[in-house]
């Protein structure tokens, strides 16, 4: 299984269009440009082939521009993207499927009911697509089941309910369920090999346990360093803990989490522009270095 990054920031990218923060003002113009990032997704495949597309960034476009394997030159119109699955319905991880409307057949969309109502009303991209491409969605299940997409062979997910929020424009924002986020655990099936994909991980809850116990690597929410960062950083309103992402540091943090399972490899992903990680010369980024813990960049391509 080859797990490619696609885009490895949070919503806004890094640097965001509007940021003066710090590390955005030099990721813009200075030291920190050769560490832009792209909004938040991976594509996974087996055969290196048919790619799984996991989350759909708005920027999209310049992921597969940037991704041979995404654009093979097969017929007039063709793709390396033969499905999509999606952790929720976030504006960073849906907002490309607009920009897949030219696909010459209905794009196969992996997500849960849940997301599927959000994407039907709040934000109807479902809709607005069946003017196009259309769509076949395939609701996923929340009891444990596996899921084998036929159109990925070798490649079987599992998702799992996260504890977090729909986004604002969602029906049910002011009724967490399960299902409004989910954690991919992927194996390929002909390896064993595993990896657990959790861009949004708001609290480690005792079910998790066992999927990040058994997989050979974590690929979890990286979003911000400390909880008040956006706080004290751009004058956010609302702490990480509040958007339903985990800091990295602080009692209950990713960090000590992430010490319970040293035999996995543990990269970071979805990160915030406001963290100070983004600087390889941080102090922040030697810690993680010491913990034996990642930083997924855009481009970064995991063997399993
Ligand atoms: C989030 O994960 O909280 C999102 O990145 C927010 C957004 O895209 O606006
Ligand atoms: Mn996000
Ligand atoms: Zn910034």
């Amino acid at each position: 299984m080859r797990i490619r990054v696609l885009g490895s920031a949070a919503g806004g990218g890094f640097p965001q269009w509007n940021c003066n923060c710090p590390r955005c003002r030099e990721a813009r113009s200075g030291r920190l440009a050769e560490e832009s990032r792209t909004q938040s997704s991976i594509a996974v495949s087996a055969d290196g082939d048919r790619w799984l597309l996991i989350n759909a960034s708005p920027d999209i476009r310049a992921q597969v521009l940037a991704t041979p394997e995404l654009q093979p030159g097969r017929d007039a119109r063709d793709t390396g993207i033969a499905a999509v699955a999606l952790m929720d319905s976030q504006i960073d991880h849906v907002t490309g499927l607009l920009m897949l409307r030219e696909s010459t057949t209905p794009l196969p969309i992996y997500c849960s009911e849940r997301s599927e109502e959000d994407l039907r009303t709040g934000f109807p991209i479902l809709e607005i697509l069946s003017h196009y491409c259309g769509t076949q969605v395939h609701n996923l299940p929340l009891d444990g089941q596996a899921v084998e997409p036929p159109e990925v062979p070798g490649i079987r997910f599992t998702p799992v309910a996260l504890t977090s929020k729909a986004p604002p424009y969602s029906p049910h924002r002011a009724d967490p369920q399960p299902g409004d986020n989910l954690g991919l655990f992927l194996e390929d099936r002909r390896s064993g090999r595993t990896a657990f994909y959790a861009p949004g991980l708001g609290e480690m809850e005792p079910q998790l346990e066992p999927w990040l116990a058994s997989a050979d690597v974590l690929l979890v929410d990286g979003t911000t360093w400390a909880d008040d960062e956006m706080q004290h950083t751009v004058g956010g309103r609302k702490t990480a803990r509040e958007m339903g992402h985990m800091p990295q540091t602080g009692p209950g943090g990713m960090i000590e989490h992430l010490r319970r399972f040293p035999d996995a490899r543990r990269i970071l992903i979805h990160i915030n522009n406001t963290n100070p990680i983004l600087d390889p010369a941080s102090c922040e980024r030697a810690q993680l270095a010491e913990e034996g813990i990642e930083v997924a960049h855009d481009g970064m391509v995991i063997e399993l």
